[in-house]
C-alpha cells in the first residue's frame, strides 16, 4: 500500500510493488513522481527524511536534508544594523539550500533497492511528458502563487502562464522529464554534475544566489541512527537531528504515558491541558537544544530521560496554564504555515517506509531553474536567522540552529514507524512545519488512546501548541465549546487557525491487512493491493 498527497504518486508507487519492487522501490517511484504530480511540494529541488522497518525488524534512517551552501554565514539575512530583512530567508535565491533529495533516492537504491534504477524513474518521466490533471486546489495553490513567481524570477516560469488555471487543465513538464532522464541515465551524476548543475549554478548567477557547483558535488545524504522510544504497549521509531521530530515526539508520548487519556476522552479539557504543557515544554527544549548533529552537540539521552521528562511534567498546573513566559522568555507573532509533503509505504514482504520531503514553503523558495523544469526549496528559513527571531512558523531558536556553511538546518518533520508485539503496526507523518510533531503526536493517540481506526485518526480536527507563541492553535472543531471555555477559565489563549497538516498513515490490522489513513485536508489518496 502507498498513501500519499496525490493520487497518481500512490498509484505509481503501487504499481512499482506490483511489478515485485519492495517498499524501498516505490518510495524513490513515489519521490519523484510526487515531485512531477504535486510540486507544491513534491520535489527534487529540495530534501527530506527516511524511516524505514524491514521484514526482520531492523530500523534506519536517511537524512537527505538540504545543507546550507559554502558561502553562507550566520547573518546574511541581517542587514549592517543587524535587522533581519524580511522575506530573504524564504523567497528567491537566497533562500535555497543545496538539494538533498536525488542524493537521498540513490543511496535509499543503492542499499535497499531491488529493481533496477531506471524502472523506478520512468514512471515520473513519463507522467512529467503526459501532464498531470490539475484539481482544484492544486489550480488554486498555482494561481494564488503566480506573483510570487513572476517576482522571484528573471524569466517566466511554465507554473505562472498567463491565463488562470483550472480545475481539469493538464499540466506537462517537458524540462523536468529531461532532468528526469539525466537523472534516470546517470544517476547522482544526472543532477549534481553535468547539464543539470550547469543549469543550477546558472540560475544562481542569474538571480544572485550562492549554490555552487562545489556545493552540489559536496551534497552527501547520511544514514542515522533512529530516535527510538516506547509508548505503553508500543515501539517508536522515529527521526533524529537534523530533524527535531523524533526526539519531540517521544518526549511528549513519554511525558503523556503516566496518564489514562483514553479514560479522559478525546478532546476533554484534562487531555487537551496535558498535551498542551507537555507541547510548551518540548517545543522550549527544542528552540534551545536542537541542530544540526554533524555541528552542535545535541543532549539526545538527556531529552529523552524518563525522569528529565518526569521533572518538566512536575511543574504542570490542572488548576491554570502555565505561561509559556515562566517556561522561557518571549513573546512571537506567528505566521501561516505551507507546503511539505508526507508518504507511508508498507509492502507484500512486510518492510515498512515513512518518508517526509519538503521544498518548506509552498514551492520553495519559487524560484524555478531555468531550462531544469524544477523549483528551488527555500529551507534556508528553517534555520534560527537571528537569535530570537521567528521563523515562518513562528519557530524560535538559538545558536545551536545559527547557520553555517554546510550545516544543516533544523527541522520538524517526523516521519515515524510504530511497533506493537514486536511487529509492524503504523507508519505515519504529515506536513505542517512547526506542526509537524502534534500532529503525528494526536494521530498515534487517536488510535492507541481513543480507538479510532486510521482514517478517523488522520481526518480529526488538531490543536497546536508550541511554546511560543503561548496559545493553543486550533482547526474549527477540534476542541468543543465546553471545553474551549474550560481552558479559557484556566488562562489559555485559544487561536482557531484553518485546517493544516496532511497526515498519511498504515496501520497494519490483527489479521494482517493494511488500513489507510489518507487525510481528506488535502487530494491524498491510498492505492493498495
Ligand atoms: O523541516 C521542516 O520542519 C519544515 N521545512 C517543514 C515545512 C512544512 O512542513 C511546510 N508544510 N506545511
Amino acid at each position: 500500500m502507498v498513501v500519499s498527497a496525490h493520487p497518481e504518486a500512490s498509484r505509481i508507487g503501487m504499481e512499482i510493488l506490483r511489478k515485485g519492487g519492495n517498499a524501498y522501490d516505490a518510495t524513490v517511484a513515489t519521490q519523484f513522481a510526487l515531485a512531477v504530480a504535486f510540486p507544491v511540494a513534491g520535489n527534487i529541488g529540495g530534501g527530506g527524511f527516511l524511516v524505514y522497518r524491514d521484514h526482520n525488524g531492523q530500523t534506519g534512517t536517511l537524512d537527505y536534508r538540504e545543507k546550507a551552501p559554502a558561502a553562507a554565514s550566520e547573518t546574511m539575512y541581517q542587514d549592517s544594523a543587524g535587522n533581519v530583512i524580511e522575506g530573504l530567508s524564504t523567497d528567491g535565491h537566497l533562500a535555497a539550500g543545496v538539494p538533498g533529495s536525488v542524493d537521498g533516492m540513490v543511496k535509499l537504491h543503492q542499499k535497499l533497492g531491488k529493481l533496477p534504477w531506471a524502472v523506478l524513474v520512468q514512471p515520473a518521466i513519463d507522467l512529467a511528458k503526459q501532464g498531470v490533471v490539475l484539481t482544484e486546489k492544486e489550480a488554486q495553490y498555482l494561481n494564488n502563487t503566480k506573483e510570487a513567481f513572476l517576482r522571484n524570477n528573471k524569466h517566466i516560469p511554465y507554473l505562472a502562464r498567463e491565463q488562470a488555471w483550472q480545475a481539469g487543465d493538464t499540466l506537462r513538464h517537458p524540462e523536468l522529464a529531461q532532468t528526469l532522464e539525466r537523472i534516470r541515465d546517470n544517476g547522482r551524476e544526472g543532477f549534481y554534475a553535468g547539464q543539470t548543475a550547469d543549469l543550477i549554478a546558472r540560475e544562481m548567477e542569474r538571480g544572485g544566489g550562492i549554490i555552487t557547483k562545489q556545493d552540489l558535488q559536496n551534497y552527501n545524504a547520511t544514514w542515522r541512527e533512529p530516535i527510538m522510544g516506547k509508548y505503553k504497549g508500543y515501539k517508536v521509531i522515529s527521526m533524529g537531528p537534523p530533524s527535531s521530530g523524533g526526539i519531540a515526539l517521544v518526549q511528549l508520548l513519554t511525558m503523556m504515558e503516566p496518564y489514562d487519556l483514553g479514560k479522559y476522552g478525546w478532546q476533554s479539557a484534562k487531555s487537551v491541558q496535558l498535551m498542551t504543557e507537555a507541547e510548551r515544554r518540548v517545543y522550549a527544549d527544542r528552540a534551545t537544544y536542537l541542530g544540526d548533529p554533524d555541528f552542535v552537540q545535541t543532549p539526545v539521552q538527556q531529552l529523552l530521560d524518563e525522569a528529565y521528562l518526569k521533572s518538566r511534567m512536575a511543574t504542570v498546573d490542572l488548576a491554570k496554564a502555565t505561561p509559556s513566559a515562566s517556561v522561557k522568555a518571549g513573546a512571537l507573532p506567528m505566521h501561516e504555515s505551507d507546503q511539505t509533503t508526507h508518504f507511508s509505504i508498507v509492502d507484500q514482504y512486510g518492510n515498512a517506509v515513512s518518508v517526509t520531503t519538503t521544498l518548506n514553503g509552498a514551492y520553495g523558495s519559487k524560484v524555478m531553474v531555468e531550462g531544469a523544469g524544477f523549483l528551488l526549496n527555500n529551507e534556508m528559513d528553517d534555520f534560527s536567522v537571528k537569535p530570537g527571531v521567528p521563523n515562518m512558523f513562528g519557530l524560535v531558536g538559538g545558536k545551536a540552529n545559527a547557520i553555517a556553511p554546510n550545516k544543516r538546518m533544523l527541522s520538524s518533520m517526523t516521519p515515524t514507524i510504530l511497533e506493537k508485539d514486536g511487529k509492524l503496526y503504523m507508519v505515519v507523518g504529515t506536513p505542517g512545519g512547526s506542526t509537524i510533531i502534534t500532529s503525528v503526536f494526536q494521530a498515534i493517540l487517536n488510535v492507541v488512546e481513543h480507538g479510532m481506526t486510521m482514517q478517523q485518526a488522520v481526518a480529526a480536527p488538531r490543536f497546536h501548541h508550541q511554546w511560543l507563541p503561548d496559545e493553543i492553535q486550533h482547526e474549527p472543531e477540534a476542541i468543543p465549546a465546553d471545553v474551549r471555555a474550560i481552558l479559557i477559565s484556566k488562562g489559555y489563549k485559544l487561536e482557531e487557525r484553518s485546517p493544516y497538516g496532511r497526515v498519511d498513515a498504515i496501520l497494519v490490522l490483527p489479521n494482517g491487512k493494511l488500513e489507510a489513513g489518507a487525510d481528506p485536508r488535502g487530494d491524498d489518496a491510498a492505492a493498495g493491493f
